[in-house]
């Protein structure tokens, strides 16, 4: 995406900045420092510098949005952009102030809500750290960018961790995330040099559960994973751009590792591992008695049943009442498994690399042996995924076969994005004729509250079968070949659960609305217009227009006007872009027939 040529200028442009703040870093004195609104500091050099990186950055690439820490007005612009640019001018400003040379400048490229290009340059070294052409570099001080040194991140070794656990941000999440792991050894870094050490080897994982901003991570995320690491989210999918006000969910910044252990994640939030473990042993007990549990994804939540039980995936049709030609998809915890159950095609693989684990099922042909009768129930298809979600990757691999999920709603309603909404559909009994729910695993609110996107990777032409979280232009870009869309064909013999209705609450829902009719509620996008602002039945998708947000908020809204007794549910439009995409399908389906 980015030439050598303008590397090298990304890099001038980078020192250009070390000046500027090594300029008034030597001449510092405390009436220079000003607070922002959250009371965080703010220097002549954040201003400066921040000048000069985004006039830079206009020049080289002057048709890129720009969103800068210390630009309020670029971070109202933006709206799901699909190409942009993140600029922390002075990342550890505290740092800055107190003299410590752990202050660094930051740029990184979005696209998609992926970082793709990174660069983090320390003003009191000169040092610059960028990725370019999937590797991860460190340029010192004088040199040219012939002489730049590859970085790699090291394997970590779990018998002897390295933690960098920010002593200035300890929480008590992470007090208990710290024994847990009982790291044995732990350093303390300022800013985002923290991933420079990652991706130089120098240290293991990051955990992070103080408040952090898009800024402060997308260059180190964008390095790190050139170097070898990676920086999840705590619903263990990679982190992306562009959220709600640029605020990061807690994560885990790491090194090389094939086998991340899912409690590191699932205590990055408060949990009492007492609590959990006997949860989870009670869950696992009850998915071998054939029993169902209901457990969280990044998705939403799903009704699972053990894969090696007809009798047990029957009950998930019972107790959803699932038309019974409608398959289910196995959910694995990781791509070699997955293999023993169905043929990899080459995209399969490249799709796999990219969004596993994560929101993305594929579809391949059956391999044949006794498990996989079962687990397709007959089919020569099966439909497959590997949930990024901690607790639903833990369940799955202390169960050690796959789990058979669908969402746990009643079939063709509203699916369930928190424990309460299953609580709503299965309960208050939570059994019947043939079937017997025995757990709601709560791990509160689903971040992403949209179905994985379907895929059918038989061929050598992918084609989505369900849109979802995993957009087309995503799907394109890594496997830059040509992706078929059923959607337009509405086939439902290929794809049985892609009905035309479906994912219906119990009012009508109206989509693209633009005035109101009687005893309706109304789902808005953006500020809500005057003529409904007296309205006592409006929930807001998203005020800011906000892709993400109105995708997690999609089915509690539903859901919640359904709860108000409204005979019709009145839409505003949704741009029909990247994540938009799905959820303007769920409610084309949500509103069939009207
Ligand atoms: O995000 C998700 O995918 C959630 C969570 C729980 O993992 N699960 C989910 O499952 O949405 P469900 O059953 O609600 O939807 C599965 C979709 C349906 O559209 C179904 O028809 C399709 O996957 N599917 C399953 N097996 C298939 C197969 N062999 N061929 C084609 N489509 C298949
Ligand atoms: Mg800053």
């Amino acid at each position: 995406m980015i030439s050598e040529r303008k590397i090298i200028k990304l890099i001038d442009l980078a020192r250009k900045c070390n000046l500027c703040a090594m300029s008034h870093f030597k001449n510092l004195d405390r009436t220079q420092v000003d607070y922002k609104e959250d009371q965080s500091p703010l220097t002549k050099a954040d201003i400066e510098v921040n000048n000069i990186a985004v006039e830079g950055l206009k020049k080289l690439f002057p048709d890129i949005e720009i969103v800068s820490e210390e630009s309020k007005n670029s971070q109202n612009a933006l709206k799901n952009n699909k190409v942009f640019w993140l600029v922390d001018p002075i990342d550890g400003t505290k740092e800055f102030i107190n003299k410590s040379p752990n202050f660094t400048v930051n740029f990184a490229l979005i696209k998609n809500n992926f970082p793709i290009f990174g660069l983090i340059a320390q003003p009191h070294t000169d040092i610059v750290w960028y990725n370019y052409n999937d590797k991860a570099w460190k340029l010192e001080k004088n040199y040219k960018f012939e002489n730049a040194k590859q970085i790699e991140c090291s394997t970590i070794n779990y018998s002897k961790i390295t933690t960098l656990s920010s002593l200035n941000h300890r929480t008590k999440e992470l007090e208990n995330w710290m024994s847990l792991v009982k790291p044995f050894k732990d350093i303390d870094v300022g800013s985002s040099i923290k991933f420079c050490y990652l991706a130089e080897g120098k240290v293991d994982i990051y955990p992070r559960t103080a408040p952090t901003m898009e800024w402060d991570i997308a260059a180190g995320h964008s390095i790190l994973k050139a170097a070898g690491g990676n920086l999840y989210c705590d619903n263990g999918f990679e982190m992306q751009y562009g959220k709600i006000d640029f605020k990061n969910p807690n994560f885990l910044a790491f090194g090389k590792t094939d086998n991340l252990p899912s409690k590191f994640l699932i205590f990055l939030n408060d949990q009492n591992f007492e609590s959990y473990e006997n949860d989870m042993n009670y869950a696992v007990d009850e998915l071998k008695k054939g029993n169902l549990i209901a457990f969280p994804t990044e998705t939403v939540y799903g009704l699972g049943a053990i894969g090696n039980s007809e009798k047990a995936i029957k009950s998930i049709y019972t107790a959803k009442k699932r038309p019974l030609n409608n398959p289910l998809i196995a959910h694995t915890f990781s791509r070699e498994e997955a293999e023993k159950y169905i043929e990899f095609t080459n995209i399969a693989r490249v799709l796999t690399k990219n969004f596993w684990p994560g929101p993305l099922t594929i579809i391949g042909q059956t391999k044949k042996n006794e498990l996989t009768k079962i687990l397709s129930q007959g089919k020569n298809t099966l439909a497959l995924r590997v949930p990024s979600h901690p607790v639903a990757l833990d369940l799955i691999k202390r169960v050690n076969l796959p789990i058979l999920a669908p969402s746990a709603n009643l079939s063709g309603q509203v699916s369930p994005t928190s424990a309460e909404h299953v609580i709503n559909d299965f309960g208050p009994v939570f059994y019947g004729e043939g079937w017997k729910l025995s757990k709601i695993i709560d791990y509160g609110s689903c971040s992403i509250g949209l179905e994985s996107t379907v895929i059918d990777c038989r061929g050598e032409i992918p084609i989505i079968l369900r849109h979802g979280f995993i957009t087309k232009e995503m799907i394109t870009d890594v496997l830059k070949t040509n992706v078929l869309d059923l959607e337009n064909n509405d086939n439902e013999l290929i794809s049985p659960g892609q009905l035309k209705s479906h994912y219906s609450p119990k009012a009508n829902v109206f989509i693209n609305q633009k005035t109101s009719i009687e005893n309706s509620g109304w789902l808005t996008f953006g500020s809500t217009p005057k003529s409904l602002q007296k309205h006592k039945n409006v929930f807001n998708l998203s005020p800011t227009k906000n892709l993400f947000q109105a995708c997690f908020l999609l089915y509690s809204g539903l859901r919640y006007l359904d709860s108000l007794g409204v005979k019709n549910i009145q839409v505003m439009p949704i741009p029909n872009e990247s994540i938009g995409v799905a959820i303007n399908d769920r409610l084309k389906r949500a509103s069939y027939k009207n």
